[in-house]
């Protein structure tokens, strides 16, 4: 017997002895700590000197535990169980896992709560894979430029603050000011296109999350759609993840390449759960006693929505933040404004005008989105802004002066047609060629010989007719080919038809 070989077989048996040791010792040791106190949310553990940050921690009882803070004596956690039965004294366990949550198309159509769990009474899904809950913004380098728009059938955005895919655009205003309404509405005018989208609701009451489940659902909108839900009665840990879990669910997506729309609705109260947990753990608090890192908890989060390189998927986010007697110049809504490439800002006085939406023009931007709108809005859009400028400072100065020029008379009462035109009602979405026909009507002048109450239904007219009026052009519009000027005249001729025919 050749001896090296007697070698090599005593090795192989030496070797598979201590891999089942290994084993057995995995199993035998699994560190284990004990809960020292638990308040509302959080608990202290003491023991588990190897557990790191993020790392889920499971108690006695079953329920989940997620480290926080690591303090050279204890370790800080928040929970995560809406139903726990834990105590001082109670045994805690490392899982060596960070939190996950399921992801793929089984979601869409479902109302899942901040750990992917659902919540809608309907059966268990099966995920595609589970992924982390916090991870890594793409970097630099796998990162492009935005080329092709979403389009949120909401006139006023898309022709003035057009957002395009992967781009962060901020909703702020008061509360009762349409926030929401345009969130939903951006979501329903996905309905024909196949852009995947997720809201994500926290600190909101049930019945309103299921308002927003129900209109969803009206308009066909809720099948492409994952709502995440982490109610006010939810302990404030899972109010606190629920937004890093929905990004985590759009990311998938976009890492397939395709293209998701994500709304946070609402990071303002997302920040005052964070602040919740941090004075609960006794992290020293800063400006409005938010913690210090309160900026950096924004900007990781909204960072992971992009366009990306190699697979061409992107993930647009639309933040929601609630002003408080519109300050915005508040700590949280400043961060979030440095944080994000544009903001949409919903004024109180418009709505209570019935300017709807309530969106101020002058006070909104958006910072990148005009790269990727559709040719088609450019001159029109760029007159509208212009004429539409010019008529917010003549109206506020005509309040004081009986006497105004011919030349006045004419931009004040073009600016009211187009505020008209611009004015749209909640689940009332407008196609691209509809909304480029009411911008090229308005901005020629073909309304200006009605009056303002026909306006309405004059665009209504339009829209229902224009489609078929156009032809190919229509679809050269829809698929982003520029119009030539004599197309732009025919567009022209065809829409004062049809407005000479009916008014
Ligand atoms: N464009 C609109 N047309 C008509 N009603 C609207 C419009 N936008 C919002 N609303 C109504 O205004 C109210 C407040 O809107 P909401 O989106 O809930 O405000 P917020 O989220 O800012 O608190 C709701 O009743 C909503 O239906
Ligand atoms: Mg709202």
């Amino acid at each position: 017997m050749n001896p090296d070989s007697t070698l090599s077989v005593i090795d192989q048996v030496f070797e598979s002895i201590t891999k089942s040791q290994e084993s057995r010792l995995d199993l035998i040791i699994r560190e284990k700590g004990n809960i020292r106190s638990v308040g509302e949310g959080i608990a202290t553990v003491g023991g588990l000197p190897n557990v790191v940050t993020d790392e889920l921690l499971k108690f006695e009882d079953g329920s989940l535990g997620l480290v926080y803070n690591l303090d050279e004596h204890e370790i800080g956690v928040i929970l995560l169980d809406e139903e726990q039965h834990i105590d001082a004294g109670d045994e805690a366990f490392r899982t060596e896992r960070v939190l996950g949550v399921p992801v793929g198309e089984a979601l869409l159509g479902r109302v899942v709560d901040a750990l992917g769990r659902p919540i809608d009474g309907k059966a268990a899904f099966r995920a595609a894979t589970y992924l982390a809950v916090e991870r890594e913004s793409p970097p630099i380098m796998n990162r492009q430029s935005v080329d092709t728009p979403l389009q949120t059938g909401i006139l006023t955005i898309d022709a003035l603050l057009p957002i395009g895919r992967g781009q962060r655009e901020l909703i702020l205003g008061d509360r009762q000011t349409g926030k929401t309404a345009i969130a939903i509405d951006s979501i329903i005018n996905q309905r024909d296109t196949d852009v995947i989208s997720i809201y994500c609701a926290i600190g909101k009451q049930r019945a309103e999350v299921n308002r927003v489940v129900s209109d969803l659902q009206k308009n066909d909108a809720f099948e492409n759609t994952i709502v995440l839900s982490a109610s006010s009665s939810v302990p404030v840990g899972l109010q606190y993840i629920a937004p890093y879990a929905a990004t985590t669910m759009g990311e998938y997506f976009m890492e397939q390449g395709r293209d998701a729309l994500i709304i946070y609705d609402d990071l303002t109260w997302h920040a005052r759960a964070y602040r919740e947990l941090a004075l609960l753990l006794r992290r020293p608090p800063g400006r409005e006693a938010f913690p210090g890192d309160i900026f950096h908890i924004h900007a990781r989060l909204l960072e992971r929505s992009t366009h990306l390189k190699e697979s061409g998927g992107s993930m647009t986010a639309l933040p929601i933040i609630e002003t408080q007697g519109q300050d915005i110049a508040a700590f949280i809504p400043t961060n979030l404004i440095s944080i994000t490439d544009g903001q949409i800002f919903l004024s109180p006085d418009l709505f209570q005008k019935d300017v709807l939406p309530a969106i101020d023009i002058g006070k909104s931007v958006s910072r990148v989105g005009g790269a990727a709108q559709l040719p088609a809005y450019r001159i029109a859009s760029e007159e509208l802004r212009l004429a539409y400028s010019q008529f917010e400072e003549l109206e506020a100065f005509s309040r004081f002066s009986s006497r105004l020029d011919e030349d006045t008379l004419h931009r004040i009462e073009r600016g009211r047609r187009i505020r008209e035109v611009l004015s749209q009602d909640q689940f009332d979405t407008i196609d691209v060629v509809q909304q480029i026909a009411l911008l090229i009507a308005v901005t020629n002048g073909l309304f200006d010989e009605l009056d303002l109450s026909q306006i309405k239904p004059a665009c209504r007219m339009m829209r229902n007719n224009i489609e078929s009026e156009l032809g190919n052009m229509s679809t050269k519009i829809k698929e982003g080919e520029k119009l030539e000027k004599n197309e732009e005249e025919r567009v022209v001729n065809i829409l004062r038809k049809l407005v000479d025919k009916k008014f």
